[in-house]
């Protein structure tokens, strides 16, 4: 499906950026990730094989962000898919969360993703297809979350400006929206198996459908908006989340 293109997934060394960077290479893509942390990165590279460039790049850093882009563009000679998808998750209740917090996520999430876009654009191919990570979050007032929510509604935004910003180059953009996914992210420091086990199940049973996603569910919506197939989707999303802000 995806024979001869190349793909670079930011945050590919860990859960659905791991699981699609998989995916991608399954379907013949050749394939780039990123990530901070060097021995999730070589792990990764383990379970993915060699053929897999692996590329030290905090979204926070505009010299690594162009290091990234540049590193890729003499490897592949350019990009036709690009999954932005570095990010990350935690609580800030207005009455108790720091400036320090705020930054923390909104230069991530918000900031990273942007300046990501920033730095592989001029190496997207024409005919490419951008996915950006966003989040069911993105539509609903979850107490708690206001920063989370708002960092990727900001994500959902820009996958309609930026698709109509970057039509004339031949570059579609579109997002996907994941629901609550096991994934690492949702492990807390400390935390014991069982409580895990605990938080995983009272969390998988508020979706309708029951139970948390698996990483592989969102890939595979990647996947399909990364190929051709998905030729005629501009700016729009693709929500994948048990029924949990649709039901
Ligand atoms: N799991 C869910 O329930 C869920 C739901 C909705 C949306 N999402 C979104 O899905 C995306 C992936 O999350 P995940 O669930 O797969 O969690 P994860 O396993 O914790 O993955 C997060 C990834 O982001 C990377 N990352 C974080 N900060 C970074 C930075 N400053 N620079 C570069 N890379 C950075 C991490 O790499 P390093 O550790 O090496 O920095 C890691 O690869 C995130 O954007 C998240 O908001 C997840």
């Amino acid at each position: 499906m995806l024979k001869g293109k190349a793909a670079l997934i930011t945050g590919g060394n860990s859960g659905i950026g791991l699981a699609t960077a998989k995916l991608l290479r399954d379907n013949g893509a050749r394939v780039a990730i990123s990530g901070r942390d060097v021995a999730k990165l070589e792990e990764a590279r383990k379970a993915l094989g060699p053929d897999v460039l692996t590329l030290v790049a905090d979204v926070r850093s505009r010299d690594d962000l162009q290091h990234m882009a540049h590193t890729v563009q003499q490897a592949f000679g350019g990009l036709d898919i690009f999954f932005a998808n570095a990010g990350v998750a935690y609580g800030t209740p207005l009455a108790s969360t720091t400036e320090a917090q705020y930054d923390g996520l909104m230069d991530i999430n918000v900031k990273g993703l942007f300046f990501s876009l920033q730095a592989v654009e001029p190496i997207m191919r024409s005919g490419s297809s951008i996915i950006l990570n966003t989040s069911w979050l993105n539509q609903v007032g979850a107490p708690g979350r206001a920063l989370l929510s708002a960092s990727k509604a900001a994500v959902r935004s820009f996958a309609r400006t930026l698709s109509a910003e970057l039509l004339e180059r031949g570059i579609r953009v579109n997002a996907v929206s994941p629901g609550t996914i096991e994934t690492p992210i949702h492990h807390q420091p400390g935390q014991s198996d069982e409580d895990y086990r605990a938080y995983a199940a009272r969390v998988g049973a508020q979706a309708p459908i029951g139970r948390m996603g698996r990483a592989e569910e969102i890939a595979a919506a990647v996947l399909f908006l990364a190929s051709d197939a998905s030729s005629y989707m501009l700016g729009a999303e693709i929500v994948v989340d048990g029924g949990r802000a649709e039901l």
